[in-house]
């Protein structure tokens, strides 16, 4: 990298970033378009992972692109509290009509974050608009993670983002035990067989806490951020009718997952699993502005909203609720979904990439591949002693030489643009076998 180039790299703390190494080894991106990011130094970077599984539609779209700079034009702020823009109602009856039947109503946010966090308030507002405000007990489970707010890192359940903030997490929380297992599903193809009873765990909990306490389960339907855990067979259908016997609101964190990483726009859909809200952000706007929001059962929003007349029904919405360039956005990109038919095209390139993810069995340090739709994850056993270590020279060479993965842990994950031809996904799974031989 040309160091006369180089910003000054010390002012700006770096968000799940090793700042250190970082700034004494930087890799810094500075355009886009298509599949291809293109460095700071100038080689171009087949874009192996959406950035942060977000740029489904390829990057710099010119529909958004213009969408978003026209919009900037003609106005840049409209408050959302007491006052609306249209932009925001066309995007929320956008959002609904990619969502399951029945989630018709649609809060917005800035980030996965604060949809989270968002659809944790709703759960707890809805029981208590019924009468059973004593239910506020949040089961999440390991492994999951549902962003960095207070709320998200409760019910989450990877240790490191909540130890440092342990004595202030949410008190009312319990969590499932996550659904990896190598002794078991090692290598498997799509849904594993095992696993689905680990969802009774729940009727544990239940029967612990009891189910009059509890306001809501919830999951990821495919836990991305943790490393790619594939939901066993029957395990959401379980999930959900537990939860619906016991009254116990179903929330599916869809922040990854939608849209149409599995190839079709929601896991909900995929699965044939519907939950009572639906979290996203990322795919929502294909990460050209910052958006997120909640998908709500119509029913659910009906018990806080038509609640007894005389103001503000619900006390929580941001400054950038349904920002005006964020619609824009979200308009834009869910159009271009639409005509490019792009969840189809992830469906039908998920046989070709499932083939391509499964070479790499017998690849040096490979204990595990597993795949859905236009995701993989990668498992590499660690090295001794330094946990991550061996992912992380990986991904490092992958960007050396020209791709960008994902790691986590000893865990490689793969999420291409939805846009991915089989070229390139061949290139891909091409790229990271060359560099596993390489990896001590
Ligand atoms: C399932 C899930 N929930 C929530 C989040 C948090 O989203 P954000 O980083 O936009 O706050 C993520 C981010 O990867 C996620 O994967």
């Amino acid at each position: 990298m040309s160091a006369a180039k180089l910003p000054d790299l010390s002012h700006l703390w770096m968000p799940f970033t090793a700042n250190r190494q970082f700034k004494a080894n930087p890799r810094l991106l500075a355009s886009a378009k298509g599949m291809y990011y293109t460095s700071f130094d100038g080689r171009q970077i087949l874009d192996g992972t959406a950035g942060l599984w977000c740029v489904n539609a390829g990057h710099c779209r010119e529909e958004i692109v213009s969408a978003i700079a026209s919009q900037a034009g003609v106005m840049d702020y409209a408050p959302g509290f007491q006052l609306g823009h249209p932009l925001a109602f066309e995007a929320a009856t956008a959002v609904a009509g990619l969502m399951p039947q029945g989630l018709d109503r649609v809060f917005f946010t800035n980030s996965g974050s604060e949809s989270v966090d968002t659809a944790l308030k709703i759960a707890l507002a809805y029981h208590r608009a019924r009468g059973e405000a004593q239910r506020t007990r949040l089961i999440g489970r390991e492994r999951g993670y549902h962003g960095v707010g207070f709320g998200g890192i409760s019910v989450g359940g990877i240790s490191p983002n909540r130890k440092t903030f342990s004595g202030a997490l949410l008190p009312a929380v319990d969590h499932l035990p996550h659904t990896h297992s190598l002794e078991h599903n090692a290598f498997t193809r799509g849904q594993p067989e095992w696993g689905a009873h680990l969802a009774d765990e729940l009727e544990r909990i239940i029967a612990l806490h009891d189910a009059s306490t509890i306001a809501a389960v919830i999951v990821e339907p495919m836990a991305g951020s943790t490393g790619v855990l594939v939901p066993p067979k029957g395990y959401l259908e379980k999930l959900r009718e537990i939860t619906a016997r016991h009254g116990i609101l179903l929330i599916f964190d869809e922040v990854i997952t939608a849209y149409g990483r599995l190839g079709e726009a929601t896991a909900a859909a995929y699965f044939g699993v519907t939950p009572d809200l639906i979290t996203m952000a990322k795919g929502v706007s294909n990460a050209a502005v910052p958006a997120g929001a909640v998908a709500v059962r119509r029913e659910v929003h009906d018990a806080i909203v038509n609640g007894p007349q005389g103001g503000i029904e619900f006390f929580h919405g941001y400054t950038y609720s349904a920002h005006p360039l964020a619609a824009a956005a979200v308009l834009a990109t869910l159009d271009i979904y639409r005509r490019e038919d792009l969840f189809a095209r992830a469906r039908k390139l998920s046989a070709a990439f499932e083939e391509a993810a499964h070479s790499l069995k017998g690849a040096p340090h490979v204990i595990d591949v597993r795949n859905i739709g236009l995701v993989a994850g990668i498992e590499l056993s660690p090295r001794e002693g330094a946990p991550g270590a061996r992912a992380a020279e990986a991904f490092q060479k992958c960007f050396d030489t020209g791709l960008m993965v994902r790691y986590t842990g000893d865990i490689l994950a793969v999420s291409p643009p939805l846009i991915v031809d089989e070229n390139q996904i061949g290139q891909i799974f091409e790229g990271i076998g060359k560099v596993l031989k390489e990896v001590a």
